[in-house]
């Protein structure tokens, strides 16, 4: 769960990094699953940067979350090789039979369904990651398996 007192501890760590913006934003999504609202007056502060600045960065990024993920994350690649080989398919499934769209989370906080873009394994494109599993040459029956997986 979030916690802003070791989400300071956290900035306060990383503000002297070069490019301190992403290095913060990637070690509290880290930290917490997610990197919530309130974390972004600290970051400008600690950052002289504008609130504004930093929402900026977090929404520009499609790694970013701002709410907490479901239990599992089920990550498709969008990325070219990947949309070549029926990618987009297999998306519109995994979106159809979860009942969300790319970005959200199931009603019962089983699956957040999330784009990645090139997991690098185009060579096995159509490409997923399961929470840290990555799994190449994805196809309907493998998708479908997935899906009974991380929501039985
Ligand atoms: Fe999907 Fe590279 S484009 S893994």
């Amino acid at each position: 769960p979030w916690d802003p007192t070791r989400a300071a501890e956290i900035i306060a760590g990383l503000t002297h990094k070069e490019g301190p913006t992403l290095v913060i934003l990637h070690a509290l999504q880290e930290a917490f699953g997610h990197v919530p609202a309130a974390a972004e007056p600290m970051v400008a502060q600690a950052l002289n940067l504008s609130r504004a600045e930093v929402h900026g960065v977090l929404t520009f990024y499609p790694d970013f979350r701002r709410t907490p993920p479901g239990r599992h994350v089920l990550k498709l690649c969008r990325a070219e090789a990947c949309q070549a080989a029926g990618g987009d398919a297999l998306a519109a499934r995994a979106e159809t039979r979860l009942g969300v769209t790319f970005g959200a989370t199931t009603a019962d906080g089983a699956v957040t369904l999330e784009p990645t873009y090139c997991l690098g394994l185009c060579a096995t494109a159509p490409a997923a990651m399961l929470n840290e599993r990555v799994i190449g040459r994805l196809d309907a029956g493998k998708l479908d398996a997935l899906l009974t997986e991380a929501q039985p």
